[in-house]
């Protein structure tokens, strides 16, 4: 019996694999294309200098003083990355973070050196008091409960002094009701109209936050994030929340985690076409970087098509700690 012979021959008009056959023809068919420039490298900024120490459960990235974080801001810059968005690590945490909006801390004194240091790239900087409070929640605390109005005042505080250090986006991730409009009309009064806000609008109660709370010392001493962040089964209330953002002046609305609400990020995209962005979060980046590491995994090629996956669901922008190993791919 002949495998290959003209008895074989199919009458097929319709050929999918032309359009596969060789990587000039892929490359013109693709329709979704990875960029550097559609990337955000997320970096922890610290106390002292020449400090470079590494986050166990996140190889790979680092606690950086406000030097070192110039150094690494910049290599991202040469790699053709959009932009850094700054974490705070206080040495010294209080009920109520007054740290988060101290001219002086880390954050704000990172804006000023990276604006400084590295032109054009895109300084963001992430608003929440969880990095600042002795108890690690993200707000104000009356008991255990975390009251929103006080916690609204603290985080308008805090966008206003890293608006003030220069961020080109603050970026509120606390969750609570209000922050939004609260921040836009701080700004707007005190002159930071170009100031922009991406807002962490959908951001879930997510056990993927794991090696963040590790990197930036935020797990909460008691009880969890759920009366503020939101409950993974939910779709149409993100959409509402989204709704909310936007209306109060949001300029760039977030889906975070990334893989697991892929969902949730297309039907964002296409309710608003609205520009948006995905948080690719600690522990999507760390269970990879861990099967790549005992070898079960090829982490060139899962990198490319999570992060492939993720705007082909409708994000216009990544978040990830993979920024620069994903743009180095793409050199
Ligand atoms: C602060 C904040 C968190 C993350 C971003 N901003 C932690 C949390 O909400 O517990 C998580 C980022 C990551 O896991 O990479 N509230």
């Amino acid at each position: 019996m002949s495998v290959v012979g003209t008895e074989s021959r199919l009458a097929l008009s319709k050929r999918p694999r032309r359009l596969r056959s060789t990587e000039a023809i892929r490359a013109l068919v693709r329709e979704t294309h990875l960029t550097p420039d559609c990337l955000i490298y997320p970096m922890f900024v610290c106390e002292g200098s020449d400090v470079r120490r590494p986050i166990g459960s996140m190889p790979g990235i680092f606690q950086l003083s406000v030097d070192e974080a110039v150094q690494e801001a910049a290599a991202a810059k040469q790699l053709g990355i959009a932009g850094v968005l700054l974490f705070g690590l206080p040495e010294h945490k209080d009920a109520i973070g007054s740290k988060s909006s101290d001219p002086r801390a880390p954050v704000q004194t990172a804006v000023r050196a990276i604006k400084r240091g590295v032109p054009g790239l895109l300084v963001l900087t992430d608003v929440c008091l969880c990095e600042y409070t002795s108890h690690g929640h993200c707000g104000i605390l009356d008991g255990e409960h975390v009251v929103n109005d006080p916690t609204v005042a603290r985080l308008v505080e805090t966008a206003l002094s890293h608006a003030e250090a220069g961020a080109d986006f603050v970026a509120p991730s606390d969750m609570m009701d209000g922050r939004v409009g609260a921040i836009r009309q701080a700004l707007d009064d005190k002159g930071f109209d170009g100031t922009g806000i991406v807002s962490y609008s959908a951001k879930y109660c997510s056990g993927f936050y794991g090696p963040f709370r590790d990197a930036a010392g935020s797990m909460p001493q008691f009880g969890d994030r759920r009366t503020h962040q939101m409950d993974p089964g939910n779709v149409e209330e993100a959409l509402r929340v989204v709704q909310i953002d936007i209306e109060s002046g949001a300029d760039v609305v977030m889906v975070k985690p990334a893989v697991p609400y892929l969902d949730v990020l297309r039907r964002v995209k296409d309710r608003f076409g609205y520009p948006t962005a995905a948080y690719h979060v600690s522990g999507e980046y760390s269970m990879l970087k861990a099967a790549a590491e005992r070898g079960w995994l090829d982490e060139d090629r899962v990198v490319m098509e999570t992060l492939v996956g993720i705007r082909r669901a409708g994000a216009d922008m990544i978040i990830t700690y993979y920024a620069r190993h994903a743009a180095r791919l793409l050199a």
